[in-house]
């Protein structure tokens, strides 16, 4: 049975929080807490009703993504994805997922993205898992880095109403420098940052980098929790957020964190797969993995657009068959030479052909496309295109979202 779909208003924003908290099994919305990105966009929110109740929640929000050679694409970011109880497996979210699609389609987004709760919901919704991120637990007292500390900035820890200032800054010059990262608006730092991840209870400290000119150009944003037990100590430092606009200022963030005292392990779950902490430290294999795990998905809405936006690793032509998320195919010709990159429609028979959840896990060179061959998640038509393919897609840095939304 269909359910009525539409957006909220701003005097229902409450009951989307009671139906978000049901919805998640999560606490209930605490009075006088911010509200600012419950409360953003509200035009792009798509909630389904039933008999007048909300029984499904899903919107999105006016992204950035920053594509391989640093454009940024309008990118529709779908979130506060749930489904009552009493309504589950009854099509609600597959109607959601139609009615943002369509959406952010008339919105000329060309790609949707998300960060899933579990990695079972969205591949069937034409989404693949474009950037992964790393977790690691490191005990301090293996770590000593291989080579002196040459950098000749400085680290300065922070009280709130500094960061709130300085941080966002910071962030927004950073995210222009990777692949797979997004916007934070305004909105997001106030909710989500200030008030959800950091908390009021935790033990949580902000402390940036400058360089020698004095100008910020990273962060590290951590709690500590933990005690010691008959004077040992047995503290676990936990990064929050760790931002940088340099990789040499990433290493700075590094040393500092490995330098703070009374700590016994360093935990982080949001690390980009080419992080560099093993090659920099005298015994890498102490940089245990805890997972690695799917972050950004993307489904693509125009995969035409989606490859133009990005540039090319080497020079070379791969002609790929692409579907978007609704199911529509192209063929779209993909160069890359001396005078740039040119995407273009073409009739001519593709190299390879995939499903939009296997584009999605390619377009940022996030996986291979050699990869997905290996495994039978590629129609390929012309092995020896596979090769160029990967070496044209891939992306330096690594594709990470260096965030959550
Ligand atoms: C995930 C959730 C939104 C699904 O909503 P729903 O309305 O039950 O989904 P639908 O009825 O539209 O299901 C569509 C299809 O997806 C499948 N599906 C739904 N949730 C799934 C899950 N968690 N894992 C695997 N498959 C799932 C359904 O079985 C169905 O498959 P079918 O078409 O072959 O029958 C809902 O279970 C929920 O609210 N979960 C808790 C909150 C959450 O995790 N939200 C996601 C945040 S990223």
């Amino acid at each position: 049975m269909p359910f009525e779909i539409r957006a909220i208003e701003s005097a229902e924003v409450e009951d989307l929080l009671v139906a978000d908290q049901r919805g998640f099994g999560g606490a209930p919305p605490r009075p006088g807490a911010s509200r600012s990105w419950a409360a953003a966009e509200l035009d792009r929110t798509r909630v389904a009703f039933d008999s007048g109740r909300i029984v499904g929640v899903s919107r999105t929000y006016s992204f950035e993504l920053t594509m391989p050679g640093g454009a940024l694409l309008p990118a529709a970011a779908v979130s506060w994805v749930s489904v009552q109880p009493t309504h589950r497996r009854q099509g609600v979210l597959t109607q959601l997922m139609a009615a943002m699609h369509d959406d952010a389609r008339a919105r000329n987004e060309t790609a949707a993205i998300l960060t899933a709760s579990e990695s079972s919901i969205y591949g069937r919704f034409g989404y693949g898992v474009a950037a992964w991120r790393l977790g690691v637990t490191v005990e301090k007292s293996r770590i000593q880095f291989a080579r002196p500390d040459d950098d000749d900035g400085n680290m300065r820890l922070v009280a709130r109403d500094e960061a709130v200032v300085a941080i966002p800054a910071v962030y927004d010059r950073a995210r222009r420098t990777r692949s797979g990262m997004v916007t934070r608006p305004d909105f997001w730092w106030e909710q989500v940052f200030w008030e959800f991840m950091l908390g009021q209870e935790k033990a949580t400290f902000v402390a940036i980098h400058s360089d020698a000119r004095g100008q910020d150009d990273g962060y590290v944003v951590y709690s500590i929790v933990g005690e010691g037990v008959g004077g040992l100590v047995d503290r676990r430092l936990t990064i929050i957020d760790m931002q940088a606009e340099m990789a040499a200022t990433w290493i700075s963030l590094w040393r500092y964190v490995f330098s703070v005292d009374l700590i016994a392990k360093v935990t982080a779950i949001n690390l980009p797969v080419d992080d560099p902490l093993r090659h920099v430290v005298v015994d890498g294999r102490w940089v245990r993995v805890d997972f690695l795990n799917d972050h950004l998905w993307l489904a693509p809405l125009d995969p035409l657009a989606i490859l133009g936006a990005r540039t090319y690793s080497v020079p070379g032509r791969v002609v790929i068959g692409a579907h978007a998320a609704d199911g529509a195919s192209s063929t779209v010709a993909v160069e890359s030479n001396a005078d740039g990159t040119f995407c273009v429609a073409t009739d001519e028979e593709p190299d390879f052909v995939c499903a939009a959840p296997v584009f999605g896990m390619c377009v940022l060179g996030g996986n291979r496309w050699s990869e997905l061959a290996a495994v039978d998640r590629l129609e390929v038509r012309r092995p020896e295109a596979l090769a160029l393919a990967d070496a044209m897609f891939l992306a330096t840095p690594a594709p990470a979202l260096l965030s959550f939304f």
